[in-house]
C-alpha cells in the first residue's frame, strides 16, 4: 500500500506520470506494475547510490515479483562517458534483455543521462524508469527526455530525446545528499522561479522549503515548457537561464566550480546584464537569495575569460549569442545579442 504522493502528467511524444513523494521508492513495485506488466528489470545505479539504497531497491522490486538485475557504475561525471554506454549495452545484451524490459535509472543526472540514453539504443529502444536521487535530477533531469554522454570534444554532446515512461521521485532519498549536491539542485529550483514563477520564488525566502511542494512545482513548470518546445527549438531555452555563463565558469574552473554555483554566479551576470538591454535589474535581489543559500556568487573570472570561453559554446549562433535575461523575478527572456556587444556588456558588470 503506498503513501500519499503526488502525480504530474507529461504530455509529450510520450506520455507519462511523475509521482513525487516521501518514502515512495517502497511503492515502486506497485507503480511499475500496471506500467509494464510482468517483465525484466535492469537497474542503473552508482557507487554511492548503491551503497545507500541498492539493497533497498532491489528488495521492493523483487518483493513485487520482478526478476531483477543490477550494473553499478563509479559515482561521479567519468562515468557518462562511452565505455560505459558500452558496457551496460552489453550488460544489458549479456542479460538477455528483450524489448518487453526496462531500465530503471537509480541516481543523480549522470545515471539518468546514461541510463535514458542506453534505453535509447538498446534494441533501438526499451522502456526506462527515471529514479531521481538527487534534487537536481528531481527537478531537471530526470524530466523532459533528454540523454546524453560525455565525449572528449565536451559535455553531453553525444545524446538523444526519449521521454522515460514514468519518473517516480522518493523526496527522502535526498536527506542523504552532501550539502554541497543539494545546494547545487537549489540553483536550479531557484532558476525555475526566476523564469517563470515568482510565487515560487517568493517562497524560496523560507529555509528550509518544503520540499515535496518545491519539487513537485519545478517539474509542472519544465512539464509545461517541454510540452510546448520538447525538443528544444525555442521556449525550452529558458531552462538555460544562469547557464550560458555557467558554463564558462564551469570550463574555466576545469569543472572545479561546482555546475550549481556556476549557475548562481552566472544568473547573476545575467541579471546585472538585463538593465543594460533595456529590462528590469532584479540582479540586487537575486543575488541577496543566492547568497541566504550560501553560494559564493563572485564571477571569479574577468569579462574576457567569460567571452573567450563563450566563444564556443554551443548556443552561439553565427556573429549572435543567445542569452536569459530577466524582465522580472518569475519573467524571463530569450534575448538575442550580437556577440561584439556582448563582449562590452560583460565589460561592465564583471
Ligand atoms: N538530461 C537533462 O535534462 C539534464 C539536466 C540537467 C543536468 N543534467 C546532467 O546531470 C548531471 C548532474 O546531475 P547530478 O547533479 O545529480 O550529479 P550526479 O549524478 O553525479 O550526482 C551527484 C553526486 O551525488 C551522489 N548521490 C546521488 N544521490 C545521492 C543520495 N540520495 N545520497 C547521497 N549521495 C547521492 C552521486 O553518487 C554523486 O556523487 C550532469 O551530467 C548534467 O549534464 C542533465
Amino acid at each position: 500500500m503506498i503513501m500519499q504522493y503526488r502525480t504530474i502528467n507529461v504530455s509529450a511524444s510520450r506520455c507519462y506520470n511523475i509521482h513525487i513523494g516521501r518514502g515512495l521508492l517502497a511503492g515502486i513495485g506497485e507503480l511499475v506494475r500496471p506500467l509494464l506488466g510482468h517483465c525484466r528489470l535492469a537497474v542503473l545505479t552508482d557507487s554511492n547510490v548503491d551503497a545507500l539504497y541498492g539493497n533497498a531497491m532491489m528488495q521492493y522490486l523483487t518483493s513485487a515479483g520482478y526478476d531483477v538485475c543490477k550494473y553499478v557504475i563509479p559515482a561521479g561525471e567519468a562515468s557518462k562517458c562511452a565505455e560505459n554506454l558500452l558496457a551496460f549495452l552489453n550488460f544489458l545484451a549479456r542479460e538477455q534483455m528483450t524489448r518487453s524490459d526496462a531500465v530503471i535509472a537509480f541516481g543523480g543526472g549522470v545515471v539518468g543521462d546514461l541510463g535514458g540514453l542506453s534505453a535509447s539504443l538498446y534494441l533501438r529502444g526499451i522502456k526506462y524508469i527515471q529514479v531521481p536521487t538527487t534534487l537536481l535530477a528531481a527537478v531537471d533531469s530526470s524530466v523532459g527526455g533528454k540523454t546524453a554522454i560525455d565525449i572528449p570534444a565536451g559535455k553531453n554532446l553525444v545524446g538523444s530525446f526519449y521521454q522515460p515512461s514514468m519518473v517516480c521521485c522518493d523526496t527522502a532519498l535526498m536527506d542523504t545528499l552532501p550539502a554541497e549536491i543539494y545546494r547545487d539542485g537549489c540553483a536550479e529550483v531557484i532558476k525555475y522561479g526566476m523564469i517563470l514563477d515568482a510565487a515560487l520564488y517568493d517562497t524560496l525566502h523560507t529555509l528550509p522549503f518544503d520540499r515535496e511542494a518545491v519539487v513537485a512545482r519545478c517539474v509542472e513548470i519544465k512539464r509545461d515548457v517541454v510540452q510546448q518546445d520538447e525538443f528544444d527549438n525555442g521556449i525550452r531555452g529558458l531552462l538555460n537561464f544562469g547557464h550560458t555563463f555557467g558554463h564558462a565558469i564551469e570550463k574555466l574552473s576545469n569543472f572545479g566550480v561546482s555546475h550549481g554555483e556556476a549557475v548562481a554566479k552566472g544568473m547573476v551576470i545575467a541579471a546585472r546584464i538585463a538593465p543594460l538591454c533595456g529590462l528590469c535589474n532584479v540582479a540586487d535581489e537575486l543575488s541577496a537569495l543566492l547568497v541566504e543559500y550560501g553560494f559564493d556568487i563572485t564571477c571569479g573570472y574577468s569579462a574576457g575569460e567569460i567571452y573567450d570561453a563563450l566563444l564556443s559554446d554551443k548556443k552561439r549562433r553565427g556573429g549572435n549569442i543567445s542569452v536569459v535575461l530577466p524582465r522580472a523575478v518569475g519573467d524571463c527572456v530569450l534575448h538575442t545579442i550580437p556577440v561584439e556587444e556582448l563582449k562590452e556588456l560583460l565589460h561592465k558588470v564583471i
